[in-house]
């Protein structure tokens, strides 16, 4: 399924919702764009660690060889309390296809998106530069914190639906569904079996 608007198509990959078989390439290429250690300790990965993505909203590109070469994910979150937004990132297009309009496909999809499902709005902390040119800006996060560090400047909003974080205060906080921990039962009986044993 391409979900990239048209006038992408003719240079670079087709942009589809992730898949499982997605999952391993993505997270070697955001070592690759980002490094292991610094993506780990950023801030958004606070709102991300232990939570699913939001329904519908992974997305994926892959070369002509069929490997990965491009991500994004939106994530749940409250924009201060009771107000449901989007949080986007990490966005990465490997460094042999960047250039060619693909990060501008992930973010046109990744909006249209977002608006099509109902969602309000949309935050992320990343280069102003480069996300300005899609309408996010700082005006929107002025009385909104991120649960860590971060940069003002970098701290971006994006309305949807006017209004959406019109006076918004307060914390971000993660409101996406969570990663269900397999329990200490659970890890002490899958010890106990041969398959275990076998491959420790
Ligand atoms: C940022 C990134 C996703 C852009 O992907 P891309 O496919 O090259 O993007 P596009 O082809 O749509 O856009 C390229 C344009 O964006 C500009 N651009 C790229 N990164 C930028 C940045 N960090 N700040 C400002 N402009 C930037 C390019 O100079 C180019 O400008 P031009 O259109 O005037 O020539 C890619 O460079 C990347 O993966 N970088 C490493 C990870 C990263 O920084 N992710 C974003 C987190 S803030």
């Amino acid at each position: 399924m391409n979900l990239a608007a048209t006038d992408f198509a003719a240079t670079a990959p087709a942009i589809t919702l992730e898949t499982e078989a997605d999952v391993a390439q993505r997270e070697a290429l955001l070592d690759l764009a980002f490094g292991r250690a610094a993506r780990f300790g950023k801030t958004s990965e606070r709102l991300r660690e232990g939570r699913l993505p939001a329904d519908g909203l992974s997305f994926a590109a892959h070369g002509p060889d069929g490997r990965l070469v491009g991500t994004v994910r939106l994530w749940n979150v409250t924009a201060g309390p009771g107000r449901p937004a989007l949080l986007l990132g990490p966005l990465a297009v490997h460094p042999w296809f960047r250039d060619r309009g693909l990060g501008k496909a992930f973010i046109t999809t990744a909006i249209n998106e977002a608006a099509r499902l109902g969602h309000g709005a949309i935050l992320l902390v990343g280069d102003a530069p480069y996300y300005a040119r899609f309408g996010f800006s700082t005006a929107l996060t002025e009385g909104l914190w991120m649960p860590g560090a971060f940069e003002r400047s970098r701290f971006l909003g994006l309305e949807l639906k006017p209004g959406a974080l019109k006076g918004a205060r307060g914390l971000v906080s993660p409101t996406g569904e969570e990663i269900a921990a397999p329990s200490l039962t659970e890890l002490i009986a899958r010890e106990a079996t041969p398959e275990f044993r076998r491959s420790a």
